[in-house]
């Protein structure tokens, strides 16, 4: 059962979300149009351009993929171009909408509907694989997202999924820096914070976990495995950005990709 006060917490992520979706905040171009999509795309691409390799964009030619906090369908929209039977899903209305409009200007099939990774309207063992970016440590039960995302996988379905990473130089550096910035203004702002305000001051949830973490929540699952990393960091210098990616982020970046399947 979800707590009131969890509910309370969701309805601010639903609005908050609803209100600028993931992906907007890069462009001024107005969204719903081709310019804008194209731009979206060529943004995120190219400070994650990790993302065919980790997310594996190729390797569902044919497989029901769902995709949990689908926002604007970037991600999506490579699964299914490269053969996989999208559906998506959003809290929000706003990332839904958008993105089956986007699908629709390519002529993809691909399904979009607002709903909670809590609470997902699909059958038991509905899909070959699930995937979800950055995503589950805004709601506030991981948990019972987790547990959903079990119970909607076929057995021997693979999910890919990338939680905020805690043993990361964004909170050993990131969590003293801001905690001293706050006492210098008046206000203790710790850890959580810091991890929340990562998708912008009033974001009402962030959260993040260890490897070891994961292990526990994922435990339903075999062959847990996973691989760190981070995006580019457009306040960066881009020695510092080439520094991070090659020698920093694969250790103690802020992204952790989780990879495992459903038991037989
Ligand atoms: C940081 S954005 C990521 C969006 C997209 N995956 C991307 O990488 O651009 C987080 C998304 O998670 C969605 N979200 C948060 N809680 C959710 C929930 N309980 N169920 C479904 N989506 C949720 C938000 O609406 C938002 O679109």
């Amino acid at each position: 059962m979800q707590t009131q006060q969890d509910a309370a917490l969701k309805a601010e992520v639903h609005d908050y979300w609803n209100a600028q979706p993931c992906g907007t905040q890069f462009t001024d171009l107005p969204p719903g149009t081709k310019a804008f999509y194209d731009e979206v795309e060529r943004f995120r691409y190219a400070t994650q351009p990790f993302m065919e390799k980790l997310c594996g964009f190729k390797n569902y030619r044919g497989k029901k993929l769902l995709e949990i906090g689908c926002g604007l369908g970037t991600d999506s929209l490579q699964f299914a171009r490269n053969g996989a039977i999208v559906t998506g899903i959003d809290l929000t209305e706003e990332g839904p909408r958008l993105a089956q409009q986007r699908f629709n200007m390519e002529g993809l099939q691909g399904e979009f509907l607002s709903a909670d990774a809590e609470n997902l309207p699909f059958e038991d063992a509905t899909f070959d694989v699930v995937y979800s970016f950055g995503v589950l440590h805004h709601t506030p039960d991981t948990q019972r997202a987790i547990d959903e995302v079990y119970r909607v996988l076929k057995p021997s379905g693979e999910i890919v999924i990338m939680l905020y990473h805690k043993h990361s130089l964004h909170t050993w550096i990131g969590v003293p820096l801001f905690f001293l910035g706050g006492l210098l203004k008046g206000k203790v702002h710790g850890y959580k914070d810091w991890v929340r305000v990562y998708d912008g001051g009033s974001n009402p949830l962030g959260k993040a976990y260890s490897r070891s973490d994961a292990r526990k929540m994922f435990h339903k699952f075999r062959g847990v495995h996973f691989t760190i990393c981070d995006s580019y960091r457009r306040k960066y210098p881009k020695f510092l950005n080439a520094i991070n990616q090659s020698l920093l982020a694969p250790w103690s970046g802020f992204w952790m990709m989780i990879y495992c399947t459903k038991k037989e």
